[in-house]
């Protein structure tokens, strides 16, 4: 039998379950009575989305934890790959990243950045001027948003699939993975590894290894290249990340 329990984070209730009675408090029974009445799915989105509106409204591009002025890993990792420029390309949760800008410079045509927050997108849209005009922005949750079949030749995430802690929530994301990449198309990613602390943005995160990774993504994707790097935030605390290139089979 599993319970209904919530806990706080930035005020917003995250509601979720539990399988312990031991583990239920008193805002777990309040809300029990509520049972019927909730979408815990949409819940969870709705207060995800109001945490990164909150960031993105109250924090300046360069302050938020995970800024870097250039996403170096990323671009050399896709300067590698020797795309063609016209290849479709996804960046997932690319929030007000900077990755956008050198794509377009180095010549990308057909970007697409996808965010829960629409503070995040406004900002890069802002920065960006008249160089966004031809980049498609979707306002949207990669749990739950239906993404074009088989469309992008590059999927690239950096700090967001991390966020997702539950197994249903990564099941969600790898639907939405398998359904919108290419069969060869590619899949860079950037986690926390193991050494990095237990939350981003003051959310928990799944930390991962290689072979966790991999194992979470499935057997459709192999595994070309990785490397761990430390990122600083700007107020001076360490996380390791671990970045990784996935090839999709055929
Ligand atoms: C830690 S930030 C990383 C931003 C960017 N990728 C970078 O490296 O600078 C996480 C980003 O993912 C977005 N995000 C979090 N959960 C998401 C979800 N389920 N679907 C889409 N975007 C999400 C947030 O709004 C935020 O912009």
């Amino acid at each position: 039998m599993r319970f209904l329990t919530t806990r706080w984070e930035y005020d917003n209730p995250v509601v979720s379950w539990v399988s312990s009675c031991t583990e239920l408090n008193e805002e777990a029974l309040d809300h029990l009575f509520l049972l019927p009445q909730i979408d815990f799915k949409r819940l969870n989105e709705m207060n995800r989305r109001e945490h990164w509106e909150k960031v993105y409204s109250t924090t300046p591009t360069e302050k938020v934890g995970w800024y870097e002025p250039h996403l170096q890993t990323s671009l050399a990792w896709i300067a590698d790959l020797g795309l063609a420029k016209d290849v479709q390309i996804i960046d997932i949760g690319g929030g007000a990243s900077t990755l956008i800008d050198d794509l377009l410079s180095e010549g990308y045509e057909l970007i697409t950045v996808l965010d829960l927050s629409k503070s995040a997108l406004s900002s890069a849209k802002e920065r960006l001027g008249k160089r966004s005009e031809p980049v498609t922005w979707l306002e949207g949750d990669i749990t739950s948003i239906d993404l074009p079949t088989h469309h992008y030749g590059l999927w690239h995430d950096r700090a967001v699939f991390h966020f997702l802690t539950l197994p249903e929530q990564q099941r969600q994301y790898r639907d939405s993975l398998l359904k919108a990449l290419q069969p060869g198309g590619h899949l860079i990613i950037g986690t926390f590894a193991p050494e990095a602390p237990p939350k981003c943005s003051g959310l928990p995160v799944q930390r991962y290894n290689p072979e966790q990774l991999a194992g979470t993504l499935g057997s459709e994707f192999e595994l070309k290249r990785h490397q761990q790097e430390m990122h600083l935030t700007p107020s001076g605390v360490e996380q390791m990340y671990l970045y990784c290139h996935f090839q999709r089979s055929d």
